[in-house]
């Protein structure tokens, strides 16, 4: 298949999703994002519109197109693609992206999510996160491995279109965490104890993205701690279980407007239908889940680089120094060409892995490329951004600050980078090894 390289290669389904979410973006997310960092408040009302999108914005980006098709076709083909349009404009939600529709999701593809992720945290960081802790964390691992039973349960009513009782978006959350472990996920201390109908759990996860808002948690937990990591097994846990509670926020650097906290598990009982996929099946899930979360936080990173350099660029051509615009400075070209190439090298990474997923592939190796070389990119175009705008860039009257610290929890999350290059290393001698 082709290797798209440009956006305007992109197959129209994917520039629309492109067009959308920019535009979203710059006009919904990046005026308010300063204020949601400041204040550490959950961007509520943003998050809902996720979902419905401005539809007549994108009505109209969907009808220029389809007068572009239509230009040179016969009138039924003509109708066809306005019934296209319309079924995608319908089925557009970016709560439920890679969800299939039989359980009321978007059916778009990995690529379509890279772009959306970039696009999105492009505007906010903290959307970007809240949106990808939700769709590749939480809804994946049930859509992929979990009974339909689970599905109907804990992802149809969680892809944007339904609500809970005070009247908020449902929303997930992933558990593999612990205090005691990050990097070694298989080294899980949660504990699922077997009792009849029921599994009794116990144990804290940390650090876990949109535990305050989450209605439900994905949570890994061992039978047999004494098996290592082919002990794990995968749990859906409501939040409103008794015995379930949540630690204290955690005042962050960066990505102020998501929240993070313990899930606190004390002897919480699930029904036994609440196992993902097979017993023991769970650090595989593990891992296969995060090979795809690694893609949208390659895409959350892409994001802050682009508005890194977006925030530079602009600023550069207005700001005279010496009697002439700092653009014109070869200095300052250096580090715009620098941003620029990190960015797009990183970008091919992502939808390399994207692409693979979407032909269903191996893509462990290219979605951990991805990550390390767009975290990387996010970390250094936001320090650049910062040095070209000078003391404009040190203080929160410009976004070059926010990005700063945004960028950084790219490096750390969903596998830091040691890990990213652990994964990367070892396929590559597997490979040599053969
Ligand atoms: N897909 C399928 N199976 C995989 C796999 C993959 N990508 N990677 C490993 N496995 C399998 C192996 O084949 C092996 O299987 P067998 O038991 O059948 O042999 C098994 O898993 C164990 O593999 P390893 O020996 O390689 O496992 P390990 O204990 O050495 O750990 C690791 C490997 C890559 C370091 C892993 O622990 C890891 O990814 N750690 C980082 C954890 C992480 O990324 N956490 C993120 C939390 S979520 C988050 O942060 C949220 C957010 O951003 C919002
Ligand atoms: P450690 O594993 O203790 O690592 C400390 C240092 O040692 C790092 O530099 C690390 O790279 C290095 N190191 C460790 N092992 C190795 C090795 N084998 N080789 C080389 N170097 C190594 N987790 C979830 O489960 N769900 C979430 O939603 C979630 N959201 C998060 C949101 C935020 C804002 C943050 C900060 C974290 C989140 N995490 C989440 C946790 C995150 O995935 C972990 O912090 C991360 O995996 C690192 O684990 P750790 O913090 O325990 O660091």
């Amino acid at each position: 298949a082709r290797q798209y390289t440009t956006h305007s290669q992109l197959p129209s389904e994917h520039q629309m999703v492109y067009e959308m979410c920019r535009k979203f973006a710059d006009e919904e997310l990046a005026p308010h994002a300063g204020k949601w960092d400041k204040e550490h408040s959950f961007p509520r009302e943003a998050v809902d519109k996720l979902n419905r999108l401005n539809l007549f914005r994108v009505a109209c980006i969907m009808m220029n197109e389809y007068r572009r098709i239509s230009t040179n076709v016969s009138t039924q083909s003509r109708n066809e693609s306005r019934d296209d349009v319309i079924k995608v404009i319908a089925e557009l939600g970016l709560m439920g992206i890679n969800v299939s529709s039989d359980h009321n999701g978007s059916e778009l593809d990995a690529l379509s999510y890279a772009i959306a992720m970039e696009e999105i945290s492009r505007g906010c960081a903290s959307v970007g996160v809240i949106m990808s802790a939700h769709n590749s964390l939480y809804l994946y691992p049930i859509d992929t491995f979990g009974s339909e039973e689970l599905k109907q349960q804990f992802v149809a009513p969680y892809t944007g279109h339904e609500r809970n009782e005070k009247g908020e978006l449902n929303i997930g959350c992933f558990g593999l965490s612990e205090p005691g472990n990050g990097s070694d996920a298989g080294a899980a201390s949660t504990t699922a104890k077997d009792d009849g109908d029921e599994w009794i759990i116990n144990g804290t996860k940390a650090w876990i993205t949109n535990a305050h808002e989450a209605g439900a948690a994905i949570v890994f937990a061992t039978t047999d701690k004494s098996l290592k990591h082919k002990g794990i097994s995968a749990f859906v846990v409501p939040t409103n279980s008794a015995g379930f509670s949540l630690g204290a926020k955690e005042d962050k650097l960066g990505i102020r407007a998501s929240s993070t906290a313990n899930l606190i598990m004390d002897n919480v009982r699930i029904p036994k239908s609440n196992l993902i996929g097979e017993l023991g099946q769970g650090f595989k899930i593990a891992m296969q889940t995060l090979d795809g979360g690694r893609i949208g936080v390659a895409g959350q990173a892409l994001g802050i680089a682009s508005a890194s350099i977006d925030c530079a660029v602009r600023y550069s051509l207005e700001r005279k120094a010496f009697g002439k615009p700092i653009s014109e400075l070869q200095s300052i070209q250096n580090m715009i060409s620098k941003m620029v190439v990190a960015r797009d090298s990183a970008r091919l990474l992502t939808w390399r892995a994207a692409q693979l997923k979407d032909n269903k592939e191996r893509f462990t190796r290219e979605a951990a490329m991805a990550k390390l070389a767009a975290s990387e990119a996010a970390t250094m175009c936001a320090h650049q951004a910062i040095q070209i705008l000078g003391g404009m860039g040190y203080v929160s009257d410009m976004p070059a600050e926010r990005h700063y610290r945004d960028a950084r929890i790219t490096e750390i999350y969903e596998g830091t980078s040691e890990i990213q290059h652990l994964v990367i290393a070892g396929d590559v001698l597997k490979e040599y090894k053969q």
